[in-house]
């Protein structure tokens, strides 16, 4: 598991890791942690978000963030969604992958599954023709999943959040964030090939712990239990 063991040989393509969870899950905090031991063990490493990351659609983000998406409807915010990773992906994720650089994104195209396919109840068909447009065949290496139970959660984002107001999602009901929780775990069962639970209930540094043991095991380890090129 230490960095000793993972060795770089240089080339390829880089790794796309994104985290998933609901409000309050940990994610940022743990993103972090994970660059910083990436770039210990020598792999060029980035850190992005959605919606967002990209000038434009960090735009887009300010605009879904402020409740003005929620004012058009779920289809239409879902749209704003996919506009914004649509320029994400072509300007920031798809060149870093290209030069061997791993991407860590806070979010991914799971969060629209969630919260818009899930809880906003847009239709599987129009999410598929959505993905088809902006991701085509791109689909994370790994997807962690941060699960958390609600209250703690919410405490957490709040705790964060100070004396600001709730953003456009913060501000649903406990009943909205139960769901979101189970869309998440549904997700993970659905697809273990490619995502992982995480329980991101104890402190930050125990979860990182089991985030790394996951990505070590996944993606810097063959199935022989040997280290692997890595960028
Ligand atoms: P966050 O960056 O603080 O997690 O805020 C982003 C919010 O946007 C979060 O509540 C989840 C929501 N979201 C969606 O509803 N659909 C999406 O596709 C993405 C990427 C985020």
């Amino acid at each position: 598991m230490a960095e000793a063991t993972v060795k770089r040989t240089g080339g390829g393509r880089g790794r796309f890791i994104t985290f998933e969870g609901g409000e309050g899950s940990g994610k940022s905090t743990q993103i972090k942690a994970l660059a910083q031991r990436l770039e210990a063990a020598k792999l060029r490493t980035i850190v992005t978000r959605e919606p967002g990351g990209s000038p434009g659609a960090e735009i887009i983000r300010h605009l879904v963030l402020s409740g003005m998406g929620k004012l058009l409807g779920a289809d239409a915010e879902t749209l704003l969604f996919a506009a914004a990773r649509d320029d994400h992906v072509r300007n920031v994720i798809e060149p870093a992958l290209n030069q061997g650089i791993w991407v860590l994104c806070d979010r991914f195209s799971d969060s629209t599954r969630a919260y818009q396919g899930r809880l906003g109840n847009v239709p599987p068909e129009v999410l598929n023709a959505m993905e088809r447009v902006t991701i085509g065949d791109l689909k994370p290496d790994l997807t962690i999943i941060l699960d958390v139970p609600v209250e703690i959660g919410l405490c957490r984002a709040a705790a964060r959040r100070g004396i600001g107001a709730p953003d456009r999602f913060e501000a649903e009901d406990v009943g909205f964030h139960r769901d979101l929780r189970e869309a998440y775990r549904q997700i993970a069962a659905d697809e273990p090939q490619r995502c992982v639970l995480i329980d991101a209930t104890p402190d930050p540094a125990t979860v990182a712990a089991s985030v790394w043991a996951v990505l070590h095991d996944r993606l810097l380890t063959t199935p022989a239990g040997n280290a692997v090129n890595s960028a």
